[in-house]
């Protein structure tokens, strides 16, 4: 089994040893500057995609990778001399072994791809010792994480953003187009999921459980919120003119994980003895500062296959739209041909996103359907441009925060709960970019 700090431990590691990182320049990459060099923190499937897909843009250079697991440091290594003729240097030793890759100099950015309860405490670190961070989601599970990481974005010069790469999917950009043109009204509902049989990634070969098998024991709520709220949020526009304010959870039993673990596991294993505390479906209302209502569904015990991990359906005053994970389709008052669905495709001609008209083809060839190009290409823009990053604290925070209050609403019968304005009051006038 990994050799994984448990979340509390974490923390109070980092306290007793008090972090202390040197004050030197915020990251580089300046525009026909140098290359922009990157640590990553966490090389297992999704940092290692990641970093390749980093490793094909120009101006990029692997300085430094870690991960407590010695021999992913070590195959991340040959994939960046393989690419580049020089190794990165190795960081193994321990959980908090990150904290010597951000005191090098010649680390300007990281990529954190790490379990999820750690992310935010590593992107905490990372923005006060000057290091501009791309993390995993979701951000943070925790409102005091949720708050730490605004105050530490908002505190440091560099840059944060949450690599929510959902957002990025063509069809989903496509949709925000529509908003932007105006062609859906006053928005009022949005429906969106991320409905994923991850079974298969609870159990270690060993019957142990994973990073993943130990949240679904532990903890209740919607886990994994980001992938189905950022697009939603995106063409809400909250933080540029809304903001989510309330919510409420409801949730169904860990049947689906019960049932898969009686299948696979013999009568007397070890692993049939584990009471998972999480929900097979949770669902959670959200309400925004105008109005709107977005329904949230979370599930990845349940059987089912799963062509697409996510579904979406907005609704406007004159246009309506759903994506079932296989197809788009959009109606538009005054536009569509007939009053019927047609494929949101049709309406490409005026409503491809500006990213996938300059860089559609290049983005295919990596994965999730291109969304991950988008994700490093946004990030290295945006520390080029000093530009506002793409998923700033502000949104991750929001996005993240549906984690800890979803499970405070369900502790609560479901009783609303409010989400704090992590913004203070900025969401009323912030501009869309
Ligand atoms: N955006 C997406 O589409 C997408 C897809 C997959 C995973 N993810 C996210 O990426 C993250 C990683 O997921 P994964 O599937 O790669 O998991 P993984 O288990 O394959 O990788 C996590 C890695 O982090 C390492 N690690 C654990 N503790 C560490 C520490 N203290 N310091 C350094 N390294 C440490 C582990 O050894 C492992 O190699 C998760 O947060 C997950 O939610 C996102």
């Amino acid at each position: 089994m990994q050799k994984q700090l448990d979340r509390r431990a974490f923390l109070q590691a980092g306290a007793a040893i008090g972090l202390v990182a040197p004050i030197v320049a915020a990251g580089g990459g300046e525009p026909g500057g140098r290359a922009i060099r990157l640590g990553i923190i966490g090389v297992g499937g999704r940092g290692t995609y990641l970093m390749t897909v980093a490793l094909g843009f120009e101006g990029v250079e692997v300085s430094a990778v870690c991960d407590i697991d010695a021999s992913r440091v070590e195959r991340a290594a040959g994939i960046v001399a393989k690419s580049r003729g020089r190794r990165p240097a190795g960081y193994s030793s321990g959980p908090l072994d990150y904290r010597r890759l951000l005191l090098r100099e010649d680390v300007d950015a990281v990529l954190i791809a790490t379990p999820l309860l750690l992310h935010a405490a590593m992107s905490v670190d990372a923005l006060r010792a000057r290091k501009h961070v791309l993390s995993e989601v979701a951000a943070a599970a925790t409102m005091d994480d949720c708050c730490a990481l605004v105050r530490a974005a908002e505190e440091s010069p560099c840059l944060y953003m949450m690599a929510e790469n959902c957002c990025y999917y063509r069809r989903n950009l496509m949709a925000l187009e529509v908003v932007r043109k105006g062609l859906f009204g006053d928005l009022t509902y949005a429906e969106c999921g991320y409905v994923h049989d991850c079974r298969a990634y609870v159990f270690n070969p060993d019957g142990s459980l994973t990073w993943r098998g130990e949240m679904a024991r532990d903890m209740i709520g919607n886990l994994y919120p980001t992938h189905a709220l950022g697009p939603v949020a995106r063409w809400l526009g909250i933080h540029r003119g809304d903001r989510l304010v309330s919510l409420s959870a409801s949730s169904s039993p860990p049947k689906g994980m019960d049932h898969y673990v009686a299948q696979k596991f013999p009568a007397g294993h070890p692993a049939r003895m584990i009471q998972f505390a999480v929900g097979d479906t949770t669902t959670t209302l959200l309400r925004t500062a105008r109005g709107a209502v977005i329904d949230l569904r979370y599930d990845t015990h349940s059987a089912r296959p799963h062509p697409s991990t996510t579904y979406f359906t907005l609704q406007g005053t004159t246009a309506s739209y759903k994506d079932d994970g296989v197809a788009s389709q959009a109606w538009v008052e005054g536009r569509s041909r007939s009053y019927a669905w047609a494929p949101i495709e049709d309406l490409a001609a005026d409503c491809e996103h500006p990213l996938w008209k300059q860089a559609g083809e290049q983005a295919a060839k990596t994965g999730h359907g291109g969304a991950d190009y988008f994700v490093i290409a946004e990030f290295l823009d945006a520390i080029r441009t000093g530009r506002r990053s793409p998923v700033d604290a502000y949104d991750a925070a929001a996005w993240s925060c549906i984690i800890p209050l979803s499970a405070a609403s369900l502790r609560a019968g479901g009783a609303p709960q409010e989400i704090p304005d992590f913004t203070r009051g900025a969401w009323k006038t912030t501009t869309p970019g």
